[in-house]
């Protein structure tokens, strides 16, 4: 029997996209059903594979974001959107891989919903992508949303202290709105399901982060800044979803200064 470590590794050097998906689908139901013979200690590879046709720019190269509702906006938005869920499917199956045998079996389970729920976005938004004629690896991709993941992969605290600055609960409104307001609106539904999902996740992600700090007798919103200072400098900004930020837990003091 494969270990949870050796499925999470093979999924993670899943480079097709439709397979990394389902991967992770297998090995999420594998774990649930006792099919996978405990966590083991296969090391988690120091960057996920990706689709090979999928070229990667680096940050300052990405194009604007555009606002405008034309037919070539769109598919950049989504194409932009299905990059960073296929990041997200890593970003929690390398979490689990690599620190969940070191923490609470709470863990493990959180973040492999987590990565359930990021296979499930992802899918929905290849399937609109498919919907504009279109498809994930049409467009250049963001190259740099896997650096934070290897700044933190010796610090769980730090990985967590990631899934806190929670961007997506910040953007996703006024993105929800606007395709609305382009009369796309079962776009917006999907938006709006990806950002109550997001609110669950950075929630879970408090709730480890916390329960963490509480074992190494640290004060979470201080030491969440001081690993942003340390890790992620300069990258926290506002304008901040407060609500949707309070709903997961995140509460002011936990950003305020750093901003
Ligand atoms: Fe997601
Ligand atoms: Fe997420």
């Amino acid at each position: 029997m494969p270990s949870l470590s050796d499925a999470i590794r093979a999924a993670l050097l899943t480079g097709d996209p439709r397979s990394k998906v389902m991967a992770t689908r297998k090995l999420v139901r594998d774990w649930r059903m006792g099919r996978l013979a405990g966590h083991g200690d296969t090391p988690m590879p120091d960057k996920p594979a990706w689709p090979d046709y999928l070229e990667l720019l680096p940050p300052g190269r990405m194009p604007k974001r555009r606002r405008g509702g034309s037919e070539q906006t769109r598919i950049a938005l989504w194409h932009s959107l299905a990059h960073i869920e296929f990041v997200a499917i890593d970003l929690a199956l390398d979490m689990v891989g690599r620190f969940g045998a070191d923490m609470a079996p709470e863990f493990t389970d959180d973040f492999l919903a987590v990565a359930a729920d990021e296979a499930m976005h992802f899918a929905l938004i290849e399937r609109k992508l498919r919907a504009l004629l279109t498809h994930y690896g049409a467009l250049p991709a963001h190259g740099g949303l896997w650096e934070a993941a290897q700044l933190t992969s010796e610090d769980v605290a730090a990985r967590l202290a990631l899934v806190l600055e929670a961007r997506g609960l910040d953007v996703t409104p006024a993105t929800r709105d606007r395709v609305e307001a382009q009369g796309d609106r079962q776009g917006a539904r999907l938006l709006q399901r990806i950002l109550d999902d997001e609110i669950r996740h950075v929630r879970m992600g408090v709730k480890h982060f916390t329960k963490w700090c509480e074992i190494h007798q640290e004060s979470p919103a201080d030491h969440w800044k001081t690993l942003v200072a340390r890790h992620f400098h300069g990258t926290l900004r506002p304008p901040f979803n407060d609500s949707a930020r309070l709903a997961a837990g995140l509460s002011r003091d936990f950003y305020t200064p750093v901003a």
